[in-house]
C-alpha cells in the first residue's frame, strides 16, 4: 500500500515536473542539510516542520544577510517561482517585526556579480508561526555563470526554522496571449441577440442594423492634476479627461498632507471643487489616500504627535476627510503603501494598527469601497506575497478591505512581461478580492516601443479576470510625474505621440463594438457579440436612418435581447 502511494506521488511528481519546468532546489524539504550552504550561519535540521518531518534551523547569524541559501541553475531571461517557508523563533525587544527576504546572487560569465531581491516581507513575527515567502522573478538578461538564493533579512539575533522551499521555472509564452484574448472575449462582452421581423414588401438588402456602443462600463481612467483641471487655461487637459476616461483620481490634493499641512489648517476647496467637476462631467472618483504609512509621506506637526494624540488625529481626520467626500466617491485608499513603510505602526508601537484606519473608514462610511494601494506588487513582485498575507490579515479582521490597488510604476525603459503579470495576477486572485490597476505609467524614450509596451500591459491587465478597473498615473507630458518619455499625449494642444494612438485604437476601437449588419445577409436573427456598456441600435433603410426604430440598451455580464420590426 505504502509503495503504491509512493509510486502515485513519484508519477504526479514527475508530471508536474515535466510541465512547470522541473524542480530546481535540492532536498526542498530540508529533510537533511544535505545541498544547504549555511555561510556565517549555524544550520541543524529540526523536527519542528510545515512539510516533510523535519525543517532547517538558522541560528548564530553574523548579520541580517546571512542565512542558509542554495545554488540553483537559472538561465537568462528566464522566469522563475520561489517559495520558502519561515517561521521565526524569537523577536526582537522594541521591533515591531522582522523583515524576511529572498536573495539572487548572481555571477554572470564575464566575472560580473549582481544581488537581485527577490521577495520581500515587512514585519514578520514570532507569533506568525509559519510564514509563506513567494514571488514569481525573472533571472537577469545577462549570461549567467552561477545563481545563489539565500534567506536571510532578520536581525543576526532571530533565529528562524526553513521548509519547503522550491524554485521551479515557468515558461515564457506560457499562452497569456490565447488566455488573455479568451478573457476579454468571455469576461469582457455579452451576446446582443437582435431578432428582426419585417412588415410589408422590404427589399432585405437594403436594411441595415447597425449595434453601437456608445459609452463603455470598464473603468479606464487617469490620475488629475487639481491645479492644471482647475486652471481656466487648460480646458485642451480637461476635454481629454472627459472625452477618453471614466475614472479620475486626483494625484496629490486628498492626501492628508495636503488637506491639513499644518495642524487645524484645511485645504478642501481645490480637491472637492475638482471632484465635482469630474462627477458633472459623468466621471468617478476614487480618492487617495486616507493615510500614507511611508517615512517621508507624513508631514512635519503629524510626525511630532504620539500615542493617543496621533490616534486621535487619525481618527478625526479620516471622519472629518470622509465627512466631506461622502457619497461623492466610489473609493479610498486607506492606508497607502503600508508594505513599503509602517511609520504609524511604529510610532505607536502597534502591529495592529494596520487594521484601525479601515475600522475608521468603514464605521464613517460602510458604502465606499475600501482599498489597499502599493507598489512591488505586480509591474515588479517582491512583495507579492507579502501583500497577499495582509490582504488576508485583513479580510479576516473583517474591517470593510474591498480590494487590492497595484500601481503598475513600470521602471525607466522596462518592457512590462504579461507573464509575470498574469502569474502575480493569479496569486492576488487566490484572495478572492478584485484588483485595480491604479497607478499604471511606462518610460520608453522611444514612441513606438512605448506603444508597444502600453498595449502589452494593457491587454494583461484587461485579459485577467481579477482586474476590475485600470487607472493611468498621467498621459500628458505637460503634466507627469514620469516626465516626457511616459506621456500618450504632448504639447500645448496635447498633441498624440504613437503611444496615445494606441491606447486609443485598443479602448475606443478594438474595446469598443460597432457592427452594421445587412438582413439579406444576417438573417432574421442574430448575434453581436459586444463589450460591455451602453448600446444604440439604429435601423436604415436604403440608406435612411429610421428614427423611431431606434433602441437603447446597457449591456452586463447577461446576454441582451433586441426585439426589432422593420417597416416604412
Ligand atoms: C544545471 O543544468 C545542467 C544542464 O541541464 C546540468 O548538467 C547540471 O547538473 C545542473 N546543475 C544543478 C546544480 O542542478
Ligand atoms: C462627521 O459627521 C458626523 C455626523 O454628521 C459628526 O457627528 C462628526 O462630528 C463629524 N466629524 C468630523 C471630524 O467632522
Amino acid at each position: 500500500m505504502a509503495t503504491a502511494v509512493h509510486r502515485l506521488f513519484w508519477l504526479v511528481s514527475v508530471l508536474v515536473n515535466v510541465c512547470s519546468g522541473g524542480e530546481l532546489l535540492h532536498n526542498g524539504d530540508l529533510e537533511s542539510l544535505d545541498s544547504w550552504v549555511c555561510y556565517k550561519v549555524h544550520c541543524e535540521i529540526t523536527t519542528d516542520h510545515h512539510c516533510g518531518h523535519h525543517s532547517l534551523k538558522a541560528s548564530q547569524r553574523s548579520s541580517d544577510g546571512s542565512g542558509p541559501g542554495q545554488s540553483f541553475n537559472a538561465t537568462q531571461g528566464w522566469l522563475y517561482m520561489v517559495t520558502a517557508w519561515v517561521k521565526l523563533l524569537n523577536d526582537v525587544p522594541g521591533k515591531l517585526g522582522q523583515p524576511l527576504s529572498l536573495m539572487a546572487d548572481y555571477t554572470f560569465t564575464d566575472g560580473h556579480r549582481h544581488y537581485d531581491g527577490v521577495v520581500d516581507y515587512p514585519l514578520a513575527q514570532k507569533a506568525d508561526g509559519w510564514i509563506q515567502l513567494q514571488a514569481a522573478f525573472k533571472a537577469p538578461n545577462r549570461a549567467i555563470k552561477a545563481a545563489h538564493m539565500t534567506i536571510r533579512g532578520p536581525d543576526a539575533a532571530v533565529d528562524f526554522l526553513l521548509d519547503c522551499a522550491s524554485i521551479t521555472n515557468i515558461w515564457h509564452g506560457s499562452g497569456w496571449r490565447a488566455s488573455a484574448d479568451k478573457v476579454i472575449h468571455d469576461v469582457r462582452q455579452s451576446d446582443v441577440n437582435i431578432h428582426v421581423t419585417t412588415q410589408g414588401k422590404l427589399d432585405k438588402s437594403n436594411v441595415q442594423i447597425q449595434v453601437l456602443q456608445k459609452k463603455k462600463s470598464f473603468p479606464i481612467g487617469t490620475v488629475v492634476n487639481a491645479w492644471h483641471y482647475d486652471d481656466q487655461k487648460q480646458s485642451r487637459y480637461r476635454s481629454f479627461i472627459h472625452d477618453h476616461f471614466n475614472w479620475a483620481v486626483h494625484e496629490s490634493t486628498m492626501k492628508w498632507k495636503h488637506i491639513e499641512p499644518f495642524e487645524g489648517r484645511y485645504h478642501f476647496e481645490l480637491p472637492l471643487r475638482v471632484l465635482g467637476a469630474l462627477k458633472k462631467n459623468g466621471l468617478k472618483v476614487r480618492g487617495h489616500n486616507l493615510i500614507w504609512s511611508t517615512n517621508v509621506a507624513v508631514q512635519d506637526w503629524v510626525k511630532h504627535l504620539s500615542g493617543d494624540h496621533l490616534r486621535n488625529a487619525v481618527e478625526h481626520h479620516i471622519t472629518q476627510t470622509m465627512n466631506q467626500t461622502r457619497g461623492k466617491l466610489e473609493h479610498w485608499d486607506v492606508n497607502n503603501e503600508n508594505l513599503q513603510g509602517q511609520w504609524y505602526q511604529e510610532r505607536l508601537n502597534d502591529f495592529n494598527f494596520e487594521l484601525t484606519p479601515f475600522r475608521i473608514a468603514h464605521h464613517n462610511d460602510p458604502h465606499v469601497k475600501l482599498f489597499l494601494n502599493d507598489y512591488n506588487i505586480v509591474a515588479h513582485g517582491k512583495m507579492t506575497g507579502a501583500y497577499v498575507a495582509q490582504a488576508e490579515r485583513l479580510k479576516k479582521a473583517n474591517v470593510g478591505l474591498y480590494g487590492l490597488g497595484v500601481q503598475c510604476h513600470f521602471y525607466n525603459e522596462e518592457a512590462p512581461d504579461p507573464d509575470l503579470i498574469k502569474i502575480r495576477l493569479d496569486m492576488l486572485a487566490k484572495t478572492g478580492l478584485p484588483v485595480w490597476v491604479t497607478e499604471f505609467n511606462i518610460v520608453a524614450a522611444d514612441e513606438n516601443k512605448r506603444a508597444e509596451f502600453v498595449e502589452t500591459a494593457m491587454r494583461a491587465f484587461y485579459g485577467h479576470p481579477v482586474v476590475e478597473g485600470i487607472l493611468l498615473w498621467g498621459f500628458w507630458d505637460q503634466s507627469h510625474s514620469r516626465g516626457p518619455h511616459a506621456a500618450l499625449v504632448k504639447g500645448d494642444n496635447l498633441e498624440m505621440t504613437a503611444a496615445g494612438h494606441r491606447f486609443l485604437d485598443l479602448w475606443e476601437n478594438q474595446w469598443m463594438t460597432d457592427e452594421t449588419r445587412v438582413l439579406s445577409k444576417s438573417g432574421s436573427q442574430f448575434t453581436v457579440r459586444g463589450f460591455h456598456g451602453d448600446y444604440e441600435v439604429h435601423v436604415r433603410y436604403q440608406g435612411k436612418d429610421l428614427g423611431n426604430l431606434k433602441q437603447t440598451f446597457t449591456l452586463g455580464e447577461t446576454s441582451h435581447t433586441v426585439n426589432i420590426n422593420v417597416h416604412v
